[in-house]
């Protein structure tokens, strides 16, 4: 293929406007997928992905297209839907020139919207608006297209109205895909440059890398290194995804595809970096970053026998996601575990569930935290630490307040968008979270969009459902049947004590269940024999008012089954 006749695009959306739904469609028409089969979402490719209907990792295809008699080779980079991968968004989107930007005609623009329309738009890129699922009967495509006016300067004439789910106007995308996104700008006779933008790790074959290439071309055999390792590996395959792997002979500058080179886990291929030939050093590609794990949670083996097959559980996912950091950890209810890195808490989950299906193991996770900074006084006067500035993820390694100056966290650039009914509770939601306002926006006659600096620590658990809450009640009810249930749980599972036990749910300060494990009773009167009333009761009240101070003083120890119990099925 000549570069002219190339394109490379991505498709971004808000999860669940459809992207994969028009991947599909886009597959299909060009021939690439069967039609007759049944494609559902051909490109999330692993079991979660496709129960959850959300796309964890970035899959790749290359569809051929035959317009005005020229045949066209249109490289689609799907890029994963969610906020916690952003990096791989943009990663995905620095091997594009252009994206299809897809929004539900029923919804309108969502905050992932924005937030992917802004990786576009400082790539550079041609942006394409499609409105999605018109043939909704809640449907406002006029609506719709006054957002995209307004919150993206977009004309309104550039949107292409569709329907993924029934195949309406969709040539039309592929139309406006070879009218409106150039082709890449490439040198074919420069030495190879090749940006990885994804990478995946296959048992039998290793790490599957997928690049896109800048400059150059690579061909089976080739020396190749990698600008951020500096390691040097030989090419044994190289191919284009059609969306499963075609070995071909050679990757030319312009085409995106994937490589083989006996790399042994996925951190030797990491997204961002750039690949070149063996002494034909290139200046490396912008932008590379290594992931940042920002929320970290505690991992331990329900039954410590457990302990050995969990750790190669995990040892083979993190083959897999280069992303997620271990450490080892141990706790005194739940015995030896690990502390565990992610990009966010739909990763946490993934990673979770992933463990469940794929290795069978069952876990406990402890509540997610993020990584907070401090900054000593003086590195002489606490001797473990070398550094001024150190990074704590462990809540139970936080050093002692009299020796640090200052603690940082991470904040976050949040957008909510929301009927404007809503507007003042969300704002006091937002304070409440110690929240800083940044922006506030009409978006359309009754939308407002916001615009907040958060710390992450406040949103990073449950702000989603506090926010989804206020216009529907929801979590509240959520506190009380799940505070309900822990209590239960609790009072299930805790030995019973000389003296009375209340468990006690609260959100904040107010309690929203409680459950009284009953005192066991000691006769005292046992020995008491004969009807001496004024005996008993004496004997009687001595009694109550020990349970009374063992009430205050009682501590009481949690087994470790209980804690079990309670947090598994959080
Ligand atoms: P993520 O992978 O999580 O980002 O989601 P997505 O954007 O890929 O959305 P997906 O394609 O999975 O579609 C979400 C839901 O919307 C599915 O139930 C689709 O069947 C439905 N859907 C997609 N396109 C259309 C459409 O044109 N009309 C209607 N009525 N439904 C659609």
């Amino acid at each position: 293929f000549s570069v002219e006749n190339i394109r490379n695009f991505s498709i971004i959306a808000h999860v669940d406007h459809g992207k994969s739904t028009l991947a599909d469609r886009l597959l299909e028409l060009t021939g690439t997928i069967d039609k007759t089969k049944n494609n559902k979402q051909v490109l999330d490719k692993l079991q979660v992905e496709r129960e959850r209907g959300i796309t964890v990792k970035a899959q790749t295809a290359s569809l051929f297209y035959n317009c005005e008699g020229k045949q066209y080779l249109l490289n689609l980079i799907d890029t994963p839907g969610h906020v916690d991968f952003s990096y791989e968004v943009s990663r995905s989107l620095s091997a594009c020139q252009g994206v299809l930007l897809v929004v539900d005609a029923n919804e309108g623009i969502q905050a992932q919207t924005v937030a992917n329309f802004f990786l576009a738009f400082e790539a550079q890129l041609s942006i394409i608006p499609v409105i999605n699922k018109v043939d909704l009967k809640n449907a406002d495509p006029e609506r719709v297209e006054k957002q995209i006016e307004k919150v993206f300067d977009i004309p309104s004439d550039e949107c292409i109205k569709i329907s993924a789910k029934l195949g309406t106007n969709v040539e039309r995308v592929l139309q406006a895909v070879i009218e409106r996104i150039p082709p890449p700008k490439v040198h074919r006779k420069n030495p190879l440059k090749a940006l990885v933008f994804d990478s995946t790790f296959d048992q039998y074959r290793g790490v599957i890398a997928n690049v896109a290439l800048f400059d150059g071309v690579v061909s089976k055999g080739d020396k190749i290194v990698s600008a951020h390792t500096k390691k040097t590996y030989e090419v044994n395959e190289v191919g284009v995804l059609n969306p499963n792997e075609q070995p071909t002979h050679k990757l030319y500058a312009g085409q995106v595809g994937y490589l083989i080179a006996g790399m042994k886990d996925v951190t030797e291929a990491q997204i961002g970096d750039t690949l070149y030939l063996h002494k034909q050093p290139v200046e490396p590609l912008p932008g590379f970053k290594s992931a940042k794990p920002m929320v970290f949670a505690g991992m331990y083996p329900i039954d410590q026998s457990e302990y050995n097959n969990l750790k190669s559980a995990v040892e083979k996912l993190t083959i897999n996601d280069s992303s997620v950091t271990v450490h080892r950890d141990s706790s005194l209810a739940l015995g030896a575990g690990w502390r565990l890195g992610f990009l966010g808490l739909l990763h946490m989950e993934v990673f979770n569930q992933r463990l469940e299906q794929e290795y069978n193991a069952s876990v406990i996770l402890t509540t997610p935290t993020v990584p907070y900074k401090a900054v000593l006084s003086s590195t002489k006067l606490i001797k473990e630490y070398r550094e001024k500035e150190i990074t704590i993820i462990n809540p139970a390694q936080f050093p002692d307040k009299s020796k640090v100056t200052e603690y940082l966290e991470p904040v976050v650039l949040g957008t909510i968008i929301t009927p404007d009914e809503y507007t003042g509770k969300v704002m006091m939601l937002c304070q409440a979270r110690r929240a800083v306002q940044k922006n506030m926006m009409y978006i359309d006659q009754n939308r407002v969009m916001l615009k907040y600096l958060f710390p992450l620590n406040e949103i990073v658990v449950d702000f989603y459902d506090s926010l989804k809450s206020l216009s529907s009640g929801y979590a509240r009810d959520k506190a009380h049947s799940v505070g309900k249930a822990i209590c239960e749980r609790l009072k299930d599972s805790l030995p019973r004590q000389l003296f009375e036990i209340a468990i006690q749910a609260a959100v904040g300060s107010k309690i929203i269940a409680r459950e009284t494990v009953k005192a066991y009773r000691k006769n005292v009167l046992a020995k008491c024999y004969g009807g001496d009333i004024t005996r008993k009761m004496k004997l009687l009240k001595r009694q109550a008012e020990g349970k009374k101070k063992l009430r205050k003083i009682g501590n009481i120890e949690v087994p470790k089954d209980a804690f079990i119990k309670v947090l598994k099925t959080q």
